[in-house]
Order: C-alpha cells, then structure tokens, then sequence
C-alpha cells in the first residue's frame, strides 16, 4: 500500500518536474542538465509531494551538508530514505551526482578549483 503511494506521489513529481526545469537561469554545467534530466523530478522547488531538499533551496541543503560533501554524495549513491540509490539513475557515477548536487545546492561546479564543503 505504501508502496502504492509512493509511486503515484512519484508520478505527480514527475508530471511536475518541467516547472522549473524552464525557469532555471542558463547556466552551462554537468551538474544542471543531470539535475533537469533526473533529480528534477523529485527535487524541483514545485515538488510539494517530495519530502527531498529542494533545488536552489540553500537552506535545505546547508542542513544535509553538514555531514560534508562526500558523505551526502555517498548517501545519494546508495539511497536514503525514500530516495532510490543513484536517484534510479544506474549509469549516473558518483561524480556526477555529486555535480549535480552541487547545482541543486547552489555551490561552484568543480569548472575552476575544487571547493570544500561549508
Ligand atoms: C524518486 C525521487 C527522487 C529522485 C529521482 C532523486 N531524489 Fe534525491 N532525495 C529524494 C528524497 C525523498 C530525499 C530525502 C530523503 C530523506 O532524507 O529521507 C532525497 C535526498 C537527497 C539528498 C540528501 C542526502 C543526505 O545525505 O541528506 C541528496 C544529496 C540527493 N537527494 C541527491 C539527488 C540527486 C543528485 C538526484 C539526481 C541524480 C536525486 N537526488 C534524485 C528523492 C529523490
């Protein structure tokens, strides 16, 4: 049953994930169009549903990075509570998510130096 719930939830994330995907700023970055191709749909501020950190909700992800970048990356990778490992994403590394979290997140894209987390 729950089950159920989860994947009618996850249905109306992704009926809804196109919201922000056209209001994102241009900003040319792996992290961005893995975002728009995967974690959107879970992830876009219009999301509601979805209890996940938001996009550009810096916040949010202050919170979860505490932990550090690579603990939250690891955590991504395989799963964490009603978030699939890898965001069901099987070809995703584990860079790539990490850049994406990083857009999601607000921070620099690994494009210049490598930033610590905050
Ligand atoms: C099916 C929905 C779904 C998809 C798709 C999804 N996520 Fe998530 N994500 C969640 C939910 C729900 C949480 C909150 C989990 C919790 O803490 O209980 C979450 C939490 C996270 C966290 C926080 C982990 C932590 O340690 O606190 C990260 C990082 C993350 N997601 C990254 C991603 C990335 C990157 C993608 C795209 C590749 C993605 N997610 C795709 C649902 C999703």
């Amino acid at each position: 049953m729950q089950k159920i719930i989860r994947n009618s939830l996850l249905l109306i994330a992704l009926l809804g994930s196109n919201v922000f995907a056209q209001s994102a700023p241009a900003q040319a970055s792996e992290g961005k169009a893995l975002y728009e191709r995967i974690c959107a749909a879970c992830h876009a501020p219009s999301n509601v549903m979805v209890s996940s950190p938001k996009a550009g909700d810096k916040a949010a992800w202050a919170r979860r990075l505490q932990k550090g970048l690579e603990q939250t990356t690891a955590n991504a990778v395989s799963g964490i509570g009603a978030m699939p490992a890898r965001g069901a994403c099987t070809s995703c590394s584990p860079a790539q998510l990490r850049e994406a979290i990083r857009f999601m997140a607000g921070l620099e894209t690994t494009s210049g130096a490598e930033q610590s987390p905050p």
